[in-house]
């Protein structure tokens, strides 16, 4: 283990890494791969939305980010500079990072954050991964409006395993708060409820036609008749999972998650936060206007939702004048859809590399919980029957460390900022989406990590529970993909479940919706040491303690084992 307190270490771990860069620039002149260098200025900026303008914090100035293009085998560079009065760190959704979790942005996980005047560095290198993924802050509810999408092309010479339309767009749904978002998280902490709802959902940062001040920038997008285009849909929404369809077109889903998927043509799609799916468009419609829209998918009873649409345009080169037909969207509540269009997912190839034995077999009871409160009445308990809201995992409500990251602690052997107690089961056995009794509503907090060996074969079966109310959880993995082998509603059963399960042709994901008031079960091989974030992509839930950290050991020698630490790695 590197010390990184020694400083003669320090400057070594300096050359070495200088040595790398150089190495690596070398060796990218031969194979083409590339290495790109960005300057991301965080930093407020006047963003006018619903008539109002907000100071919003942005990356140069650009509402959402800019979009990075690269192709698999490149390397980033991106100097992110804080000019913001927040502190900040950024995530590379989807990128695995591989020993290089230094460059992931978890705060307090990987990382420290990136405070007010200070700068970081993430230097990583797409290895053996393309598709859509995404960036966004990892800080408190800064991804509101941090974000952008970050395209990974195949290899120069090699192919999509589907004919590529000349035209593509990113479509990145979000959501908009007409507050400072930091500020409607501050209130949800201070009074212990649920967090106020947002007033618009986005298409490419803009509400579109159906809300007030905001007709005349709602995005288009032009297409030709006849021709076929490629949307890539991400969910950058911070609390809600979304429907997605466009007004007489079929989408051919093509990738979901940065893996390619066998095509399957569908009217609308479903997408948790967190989520990326990539679907055929094609024009063969009369020439005209054509709404895209997206609006809230709400799985949990009685919660209180953004119930409003977001639109967008698609545009055909000879537009007629006839106003824009709205698509058909499912009901907020229906889960039969988003179900049905979950389990349509599969991977492109005939057989995926699903492991078959299972060295560490792990059942997580995911959901939300209840702290009760000494005085009920208090105005920091104003959750259901005076109480605070949370969540857990395994009634583990997570706590994010204060002082240093993980990582950090980790590495320089600090004692006293985590444990790895965190309990492979639940602690107590019940029937975990039925009527649960309300003396099992109180999670623990703590800072419980689970350990993996080096390339153990893991299966977590992610079970919601009904507690409070039945809902999707978008259960997201930093540092992997995974195989989702089952879904399935109700209790897991671990005698007859698991032989239904796909071993074929799995989808391969990075964030998976846990069925509401069901399970998901998903694979992978702990190939990538570090300590890697598993959490609810749905913020407030995060915010509540719906997470916890996989510690993965190192394996022998360098190549399975995490790579020295930047010199610039920011302080706590
Ligand atoms: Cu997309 Cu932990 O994040």
């Amino acid at each position: 283990m590197v010390l990184l307190r020694n400083p003669s270490k320090q400057s070594s771990a300096c050359l070495l890494g200088l040595l790398a860069v150089f190495t690596f620039a070398f060796l990218a002149s031969f194979t083409e791969a590339k290495v790109h260098f960005h300057k991301f200025v965080i930093e407020a900026k006047p963003v006018k939305r619903l008539c109002r303008t907000h100071s919003t914090i942005t990356v140069n100035g650009q509402f959402p980010g800019p979009t990075l293009e690269v192709r698999n085998g490149d390397t980033l560079v991106i100097k992110a500079i804080n000019k913001a009065q927040y502190n900040i760190s950024l995530h590379w959704h989807g990128v695995k990072q591989l020993r290089n979790p230094w460059a992931d942005g978890p705060e307090y996980v990987t990382q420290c954050p990136i405070q007010p005047g200070r700068s970081y560095t993430y230097r990583y290198t797409l290895e053996n991964q393309e598709g859509t993924m995404w960036w966004h802050a990892h800080s408190r509810w800064l991804r509101a409006t941090v974000y952008g999408a970050l395209i990974v092309r195949p290899e120069k010479g090699s192919r999509y395993p589907f004919p590529m339309p000349k035209r593509e767009f990113p479509v990145m749904l979000g959501q908009w708060w007409d507050r400072n978002p930091l500020d409607v998280l501050k209130q949800a902490l201070f009074t212990g409820g649920a967090p106020n709802v947002s007033d618009a959902y986005t298409i490419n940062g803009q509400p579109g036609d159906l809300y007030r001040c905001s007709n005349k920038e709602t995005m288009k997008f032009p297409v030709r008749a006849g021709e076929t285009i490629l949307l890539r849909i991400i969910n950058s929404a911070l609390n809600q999972e979304l429907y997605f369809a466009v007004a007489n077109h079929k989408l051919t889903v093509v990738e979901a998650d940065a893996s390619y998927t066998k095509p399957f043509t569908t009217s609308v799609v479903m997408v948790g936060p967190g989520q990326t799916t990539n679907v055929l468009l094609k024009a063969d419609q009369s020439p005209g206007q054509y709404y895209m829209a997206a609006r809230a998918y709400e799985s949990g009873q009685n919660q209180a939702f953004d119930n409003t649409t977001t639109t967008a345009i698609l545009e055909y080169k000879s537009v007629s004048s006839r106003p824009p037909l709205l698509p058909q969207l499912p009901a907020f509540n229906d889960t039969n859809t988003a179900s049905a269009f979950a389990s349509r997912v599969k991977s492109l190839k005939s057989k995926a590399n699903v492991p078959t034995k299972i060295d560490n077999n792990l059942f997580f009871t995911v959901g939300l919980g209840l702290i009760n409160c000494t005085n009920p009445n208090s105005p920091r308990c104003q959750g259901p029957n005076g109480t605070r809201l949370a969540a857990s995992i395994n009634n583990v409500s997570f706590v994010f460390p204060r002082r240093n990251s993980l990582m950090q602690a980790y590495i320089q052997g600090q004692h006293g900022v985590f444990t790895t107690d965190f309990p492979p089961t639940p602690p107590v056995k019940f029937d975990y989406t039925g009527n649960v009794s309300q003396g099992l509503w109180q999670p623990t907090r703590g800072t419980k990590l689970l350990k993996l060996k080096f390339g153990a074969r893991v299966q977590i079966v992610l079970q919601d529970t009904s507690i409070v109310t039945a809902e999707e959880h978008p259960m997201h993995l930093h540092g992997y993909s995974f195989y989702v082998v089952g879904m399935g509603t109700g209790n897991f059963n671990p005698s007859t479940d698991p032989a239904k399960f796909n071993l074929i042709d799995p989808p391969y994901r990075n964030t998976i919706g846990t069925p509401p008031g069901g399970w998901a079960a998903i694979r992978f091989v702990a190939d990538n040491p570090g300590i890697w974030l598993l959490h609810c992509h749905i913020d407030s839930h995060l915010t509540w303690g719906l997470a916890t950290a996989l510690l993965v050991e190192n394996g022998v020698g360098l190549l399975q084992s995490v790579q020295y630490a930047p010199l610039d790695l920011p302080r706590c």
